[in-house]
């Protein structure tokens, strides 16, 4: 569809042949903004991953349970892997439902994209038992919704690349226009510190106006890391990772930022910054070893300020969620 038509909904069917009820799928973690594209810019994650069950009704309601103790909510309104099925639901003409087990290894609100991975795994197990007769579009469209419950807002920068995989570029999300941003493969290392910053919160405290210079300088940025990405520029993407606008008033909540930054790119990270609204913080770097050493660095800062902290090496997913089996 033309992206700058408006959105039409026609009622769908369920593939009357689908001879599979039940489905797992692993919905990788992401990392939204990449810095300086503010829920516009996200990157899909080889590490970490939520592993999903889920059993197609024939009844049109969502249930919903959590495998591991983590308290999420059951209400399917209420639940950011309930309300995007609620809405798929809604767009089907034959009674449909959805029973969904979570296997939360993501934690909420550590900034690799918790939500979005109940979300955007949720919606793909779904629409492959009901014979995927949603594009993945219209998956990123119902994915939405759970953004909406876990921050009060639809963004799409954690839920399109999750199922796209890759990098996506969100140009608009009224109406959906989404661009997979071909990149060069790159390691990332990820440092979580064991402190939860929620996503509305993270929301709250950014300005509202923004100076023409540093809008200016941003665009800047976000052109140059785009080119970078598509032309597999190392230099250019490790300078274009600067953020004038968010970073400087989100990375007040993060102990050890600044440092975590400077040492890091000292060590050989390309660059990084604040992982979607934090607390973790990412670093791209263009081979494995470096990638370690940076890991290094992060523990030693870390273990030095006396704060828990989890770390990750991994490298971009390219697929986004993973069917694992019927
Ligand atoms: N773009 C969103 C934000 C991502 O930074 O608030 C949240 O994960």
């Amino acid at each position: 569809m033309n992206p700058h038509q408006a959105e039409t909904k026609i009622k769908r069917t369920a593939n009357a042949l689908a001879i599979n009820t039940k489905v797992s799928v692993l919905a990788p973690g992401t990392v939204a903004n990449l810095v300086c594209g503010f829920d516009i810019l996200g990157m899909c994650l080889n590490e970490p991953n939520d592993l999903m069950e889920i059993t197609l009704l024939d009844e049109k309601k969502v249930i919903i349970h959590s495998a591991d103790g983590y308290p999420l909510p059951t209400d399917p309104a209420q639940n950011t892997a309930g309300a995007p099925l609620v809405e798929m639901i809604n767009e089907l003409d034959t009674p449909r439902g959805f029973e969904i087990t979570i296997h939360k290894h993501i934690k909420p609100g550590s900034g690799i994209g918790s939500s979005a991975a109940s979300a955007a795994g949720a919606v793909v197990a779904a629409n492959h038992l009901l014979g995927n007769v949603f594009s993945k579009r219209d998956l990123v469209r119902f994915a939405m919704f759970g953004e909406k419950v876990a921050s009060g807002v639809k963004h799409a920068d954690n839920v399109a690349p999750c199922i796209y995989g890759g990098i996506t570029l969100i140009r608009s999300i009224h109406p959906l226009d989404i661009i997979s941003i071909p990149c060069p493969s790159l390691y990332v290392t990820i440092v979580h510190p064991q402190i939860e910053v929620r996503t509305k919160d993270a929301r709250q405290i950014l300005r509202k106006e923004v100076l023409l210079k540093d809008a200016i300088r941003q665009w800047g940025n976000i052109a140059g890391l785009v080119a970078g990405f598509m032309q597999g520029d190392l230099d250019l993407i490790g300078r274009s990772l600067e953020d004038v606008i968010i970073e400087p008033v989100r990375s007040i909540l993060i102990p050890g930022f600044d440092e975590v930054k400077y040492r890091c790119k000292e060590e050989g990270a390309l660059g990084g910054g604040i992982s979607g609204s934090g607390p973790s913080i990412f670093m791209l770097s263009r081979d494995e070893n470096t990638a370690i050493k940076v890991e290094k660095v992060m523990q030693e800062i870390y273990n030095r300020i006396g704060l828990e902290y989890h770390t990750h090496v991994t490298t971009i997913n390219t697929t986004g969620v993973k069917i694992l089996q019927d």
